[in-house]
């Protein structure tokens, strides 16, 4: 027996994340620069004993899993439902399995050894495990109109997390069996009369379904570190052949900024803001304004290589401002198109806005364009 894992572990990571609002399913969204579903599987993988790791991950996601988890986990694709997913990951275990824990990526700060204690009780039971905790708040029971019919006996209520833990063969009989949808393994298990026990808890193992659920997650992991600002301006002529390049979008019809780039000053100005806020110089130090490989370069080529200088040095971006003034273009109608093309290649939330000078200076007679960028990075979290 070198190996042979008697445990797994089934992380759901399948879903959409639409209360995060990360505009990318919520496995996927970092905290402290490392995706929910690796820091999962982190946890799983730091159990005290060889542990199968399955994760689901969105069918349109998968090569991206396997690229990110290498041989720390195997990667199926998930449901339309929760129960739908757990069941993919339930038909992906190896044959020495004894013991499923089922985890949610969601609950990314779930410590290993709450994994270890749900195994232990499983073992110990041969039932089903739940981890809960007390309920702080008095909870009532509603009528369809609001009144309040009851007050619940609060110390007979659990607010039960994940890993949930069970008997392998027990649980895939209850997915067999399972005819309607159930909001956790431990309902689906119940259903087919099987027993279900608590075990305490980990505040660690909190559920992040809001952004103000990850905020948490975020200042847990980098306690005391305060997050830094930066600021960066740039200013590009117009001037030369070709079209406008601005806020990395190509602009037909839109006389072009001069410079030895491509002179989006919008870029720039970002990779000044996010280089100052952490403290790693300027674009001309670090690009070097004449170098010949950033001759005619576009605006994402500088952006993707400050977010590398950044990472490379500790820091993640934690959003970007910036500020156009301009006479022209007419940047309203594609803000939008604007942020999403910045805020994907930053990888974090990018707001943009434009404003004329009234028609003063070079920016109101229409000479050129000048950008203003603020940015907040902060030292980026490792894996605990
Ligand atoms: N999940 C899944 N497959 C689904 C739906 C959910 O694997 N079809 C997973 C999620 O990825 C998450 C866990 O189940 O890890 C708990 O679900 P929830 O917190 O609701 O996550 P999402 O469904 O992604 O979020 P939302 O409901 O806000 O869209
Ligand atoms: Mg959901």
């Amino acid at each position: 027996m070198t190996g042979e894992p008697s445990v797994a572990v089934v992380i759901v990571a399948a879903g959409s994340g639409t209360r995060l609002g990360g505009g990318i399913p919520k496995g996927f969204v970092a905290l402290g620069g490392v995706p929910l579903v690796e820091r999962a599987v982190h946890a799983a993988r730091s159990m005290g004993e060889p542990v199968q790791v399955v994760s689901v991950v969105p069918a349109t996601l998968q090569t991206r899993a396997e690229e990110l988890l290498g041989s720390r986990a195997t990667v199926v694709a998930g449901g339309e439902s929760r129960q739908q997913s757990v069941a993919a990951g339930l038909a992906a275990l190896v044959g020495s399995v004894r013991t499923v824990l089922v985890h949610d990526a969601a609950r990314a700060l779930a410590p290993a050894s709450l994994f270890d204690a749900v195994v232990d009780a499983v073992r110990r039971t041969g039932g089903g495990v739940v981890p809960g905790l007390p309920v702080a708040d008095t909870i009532k029971r509603l009528g369809p109109d609001g009144a309040v019919l009851a007050t619940i006996d609060r110390s007979e209520l659990s607010a039960v997390q994940t890993p949930q833990g069970f008997p392998r063969a027990s649980l895939e009989k209850a997915y067999g069996r399972a005819e309607q949808e159930y909001t956790d393994d431990a309902a689906v298990f119940a259903a087919a009369g099987q027993p279900v026990i608590v075990v305490p808890g980990h505040p660690l193992a909190f559920k992040i379904t809001t952004p103000a659920d990850l905020a948490r997650a975020e200042q847990l992991l980098a306690p005391g570190a305060p997050p830094r600002t930066g600021i960066g301006i740039d200013v590009h002529a117009f001037g030369g052949d070709g079209e406008l390049r601005l806020a990395t979008l190509a602009w037909p019809g839109e006389p072009p900024l001069a410079g030895h780039s491509d002179g989006d000053a919008v870029a720039h100005a970002i990779c000044d803001a996010l280089l100052s806020a952490a403290g790693l110089g300027d674009i001309g130090e670090r690009f070097g304004t004449a170098d010949p490989r950033y001759a005619g370069a576009e605006g994402a080529v500088f952006l993707r290589e400050t977010l590398a200088l950044l990472r490379a040095n500790g820091f993640e971006p934690g959003n970007v401002s910036v500020q156009i003034v301009a006479a022209r273009p007419r940047f309203s109608a594609r803000r939008r198109e604007a942020e999403a093309a910045l805020s994907a290649l930053i990888g974090a939330p990018v707001s943009v806005t434009a404003t004329t000078s009234d028609g003063l200076g070079f920016t109101g007679r229409g000479e050129g364009v000048a950008a203003i960028a603020t940015a907040l990075v902060r030292p980026a979290a490792r894996l605990p």
